[in-house]
């Protein structure tokens, strides 16, 4: 196997560089975050550092760009408290990534690649209609990383849409069966198909399929 070390990744051309680095840490959900401004103006954009905090309370993180990079997400759910995740699939994928685009705050980038608003049940922030599996959250707290200029950005879960027939006994969802997609790096995206599930693993026994 080829040693790479970090000396000769800095020597790197930045672009091949950033390809390398970004696709390192693997596989991720990828889902489009949605929002709206003060004046009901929606914004959508594509992420992938989506992170699981806790269950309960419900908690999911994500990471967003040093403010000159990705301003509107993250102005938006300052501003109202409120956005909505949506997984994303093949039907929509090449829009789903075209939202990654530096649109002007004045454009909407739901009308700019054809994708639906749709409010559900109340909920401030507009969900992506063609998603098939999208959840609300409330904004909990936003911790700037000083590292790199980037935000942690934490929020909890109000709601979640999908369909019951991907849900199994346990609770667990069978995203493949939703056709969600996973990414990698930032311009790749995969579908699914479940390899395995294990039973809850404890040291005094090898746990099995389940
Ligand atoms: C596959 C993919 C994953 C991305 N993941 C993130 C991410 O996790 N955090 C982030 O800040 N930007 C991410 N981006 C870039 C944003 O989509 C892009 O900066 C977008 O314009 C942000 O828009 P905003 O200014 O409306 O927030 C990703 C782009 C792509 C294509």
């Amino acid at each position: 196997m080829k040693h790479f070390s970090l000396a000769e990744i800095q020597t790197w051309e930045r672009f091949y560089r950033a390809n390398f680095i970004n696709s390192l840490t693997g596989f991720k959900s990828v889902s489009l975050i949605s929002t709206k401004n003060a004046n009901g103006q929606t914004n959508l954009g594509v992420f992938s550092s989506i992170v699981h905090i806790g269950s309960n309370p419900a908690l999911v993180g994500y990471i967003n760009r040093p403010l000159e990079a990705a301003p509107h997400t993250l102005a938006n759910i300052e501003a109202t408290k409120f956005y909505t995740i949506n997984h994303i699939q093949p039907s929509f994928v090449g829009i789903a990534h075209q939202t990654s685009a530096k649109y002007d705050a004045a454009i909407s980038e739901f009308d700019a690649v054809g994708l639906t608003p749709e409010y559900l049940h109340n909920f401030e922030a507009p969900f992506v209609q063609e998603s098939q599996v999208k959840y609300g959250l409330e904004l909990q707290e936003i911790m700037p990383i000083k590292l790199n200029n980037t935000f942690l950005v934490i929020g909890k879960i109000i709601c979640a849409y999908l369909n019951e027939n991907i849900i199994q006994a346990d609770g667990f969802l069978q995203l493949e069966k939703a056709n969600s997609m996973a990414s990698n790096g930032i311009d790749a995206y995969y579908e699914t198909n479940l390899h395995s599930r294990y039973e809850y693993a404890k040291p005094e026994k090898i746990s099995q399929k389940i």
